[in-house]
């Protein structure tokens, strides 16, 4: 009997559509995807797609950023309510506020926000580019949103910079406690500790490596020790334990798992691709504001 994984790639080739992934997303989401990344390589493959069809395996605002950068494409998030709490946490008004507040501050938003928030927004940057795209621009003050953690730092690493940051935040990164650190330490003494910045800065001050999920993944990769603390979400240590079998990862905390990215199955997947469901729409003014800001860090 044909798989539901041979049933996708059957059909994800009649549609000629793309399936890109999340490293968050589920170990099998992973496996059918033509390409998993994290959210700035996810956005870049999006910009270049020249399939028909996006299927976009994440959360709302991947998928929505997706059709932004490609809007003649037809983007589809197989699953509605698969959203991002962070990025519901700001408002197009919270950031007009703040730019009425500090008008010679350049408005720097994160990705993991919504379309109307980066329409009123200067430049985008994911965790991968922050510290770049802030450091690009001649502004002294920054406003940054949503992401607090974030904000602060890329404050920290970018000192000539007023940085005013908004209180978003990760449920998921910033359930990790300093307590959760050190009982892994105690256990693990000499394993390398790497982790993503959105958890919080006594966090962050206690690790040994501060990256995105594809810097955490290269740095994993790349380094000499054999037991890696993977502070950032659990499909991360999936994707690892898969590509680098030799190495022992163990996660950060075990509160790691972001619901939203594991919404997706394959059946969710499948009928995505049959039904064309669910397809992001969005007004031709909203895209193109939008567009600019993003476009801004894909060319910084
Ligand atoms: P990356 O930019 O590292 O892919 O992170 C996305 C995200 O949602 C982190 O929680
Ligand atoms: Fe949003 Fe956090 Fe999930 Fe990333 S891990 S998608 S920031 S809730």
């Amino acid at each position: 009997m044909e798989s539901i994984k041979d049933k996708i790639k059957k059909l994800k080739k009649e549609k000629n559509a793309l399936i890109l992934a999340h490293y968050y997303q589920d170990i099998e989401i992973q496996d059918i995807a033509d390409f998993v990344g994290d959210s700035f390589e996810l956005a870049k493959k999006a910009k270049q797609a020249k399939e028909n069809i996006i299927v976009f395996c994440g959360v709302h605002f991947m998928a929505e950023g997706a059709k932004i950068l490609n809007p003649e494409k037809t983007v589809i998030l197989p699953v509605k309510e698969a959203g991002c709490p962070m990025a519901d946490m700001a408002s197009a008004e919270d950031v007009i506020v703040l730019k009425e507040q500090y008008p010679d501050a350049a408005v720097v938003t994160y990705v993991n926000s919504t379309a109307d928030v980066k329409a009123v927004s200067d430049i985008c940057c994911t965790s991968s580019s922050a510290l770049k795209v802030v450091g690009s621009l001649p502004n002294k003050q920054i406003i940054f949103v949503p992401d607090e953690n974030l904000g602060q730092y890329v404050a920290k690493q970018i000192k000539d910079k007023e940085v005013i940051t908004f209180k978003g935040y990760c449920p998921v990164h910033k359930r990790v406690t300093v307590q959760d650190v050190e009982e892994v330490r105690e256990e693990l003494p000499d394993a390398l500790m790497l982790v993503h910045p959105e958890c919080t800065p006594e966090v962050l001050d206690k690790s040994d490596f501060i990256g995105s999920t594809s810097q955490i993944i290269k740095k994993a990769l790349e380094s000499e020790s054999k037991n890696i603390i993977i502070g950032t979400e659990v499909g991360v240590v999936e994707y690892l334990k898969k590509k680098d079998p030799n190495k022992n990862y163990y996660l950060l905390s075990p509160k790691m798992t972001c619901i939203n990215m594991k919404k997706t199955s394959l059946k969710d997947v499948l009928s995505a691709l049959k039904n064309s469901e669910y397809e992001i729409n969005l007004e031709k003014e909203a895209i193109g504001k939008a567009y600019n800001s993003l476009n801004r860090m894909m060319n910084v």
